[in-house]
């Protein structure tokens, strides 16, 4: 897509557990044909590097993209080989560096994802601090009035946070705690990580086919199993 005309959806991936989560937003945003902007916190490269063997490096942002989106829940690398046409779509930001694209609300975005959303990153968004491209970002997509996930990841919470949160819903994101559900018939740890991804894209209007659907019937989820059962999904 032609710079012009690219609207891309920004993913912020924040120091909680969880990036298995952002990875399964990401590929699916791709999969939609989405473009995406990409901030990774310097808390998060921790996280990556503990949860899949990944370093993300600012200099190989590509590279370490790839090898982190090719890994399912379990670490597992090839599981997902992703097409260079796709990876493409992603644009990365360096979190230092706020001077970046996603900074101003004059630049074109549709919206953001914080997945997964640590306390820290709550708070700072709550607040505005702006500490870093990733919070200023998120305070730019609510001063902009677009759709912003705040995907938290954190157990048990605090006040202070439940707080945050509140603060967070009333300024008009949506908070989206990880919180897998059992009804969509998870079979593998891959299912529970999609059915949370799968809503956080539900909560902005992507289409996607991450999880199956209640349809009001009791019992379904047993019925067929995980995703390997699931029409459309290989
Ligand atoms: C291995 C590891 C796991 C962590 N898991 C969480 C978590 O699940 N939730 C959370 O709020 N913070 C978690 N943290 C702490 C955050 O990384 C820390 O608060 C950091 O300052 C967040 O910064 P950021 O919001 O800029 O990414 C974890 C840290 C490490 C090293």
């Amino acid at each position: 897509m032609r710079d012009s005309t690219r609207r891309p959806w920004i993913v912020g991936v924040s120091g909680a557990s969880g990036t298995p989560y952002a990875a399964a937003v990401l590929r699916a945003l791709l999969a939609a044909g989405e473009d995406v902007d990409l901030v990774v916190s310097r808390a998060a490269r921790l996280t990556l590097l503990d949860e899949t063997g990944v370093a993300f490096r600012d200099a190989h942002a590509a590279e370490d993209l790839a090898a982190w989106l090719e890994r399912g829940a379990d670490g597992k690398p090839g599981t997902f080989p992703l097409e260079a046409a796709d990876l493409a779509r992603v644009r990365h930001w360096p979190a230092g560096d706020l001077a970046g694209g996603p900074s101003s609300g004059s630049y074109p975005a549709k919206g953001m994802l914080i997945v997964p959303a640590s306390t820290a990153a709550v708070a700072g968004v709550a607040l505005g601090l702006s500490k870093d491209l990733l919070q200023r970002a998120a305070g730019v997509t609510l001063k902009e009035r677009r759709p912003l996930v705040v995907a938290v990841r954190e157990t048990p919470l605090d006040g202070q946070t439940l707080r945050h949160l509140v603060t967070l819903d009333g300024d008009g994101a949506v908070v989206l705690p990880c919180a897998p559900a059992f009804y969509a018939g998870a079979a593998h740890l891959q299912d529970l990580v999609d059915f949370v991804a799968g809503r956080a894209l539900d909560a902005v209007g992507v289409p996607h086919g991450l999880y199956r659907r209640w349809r009001g019937e009791l019992g379904a989820a047993r019925g067929e199993g995980g995703r390997r059962g699931r029409a459309g999904l290989s």
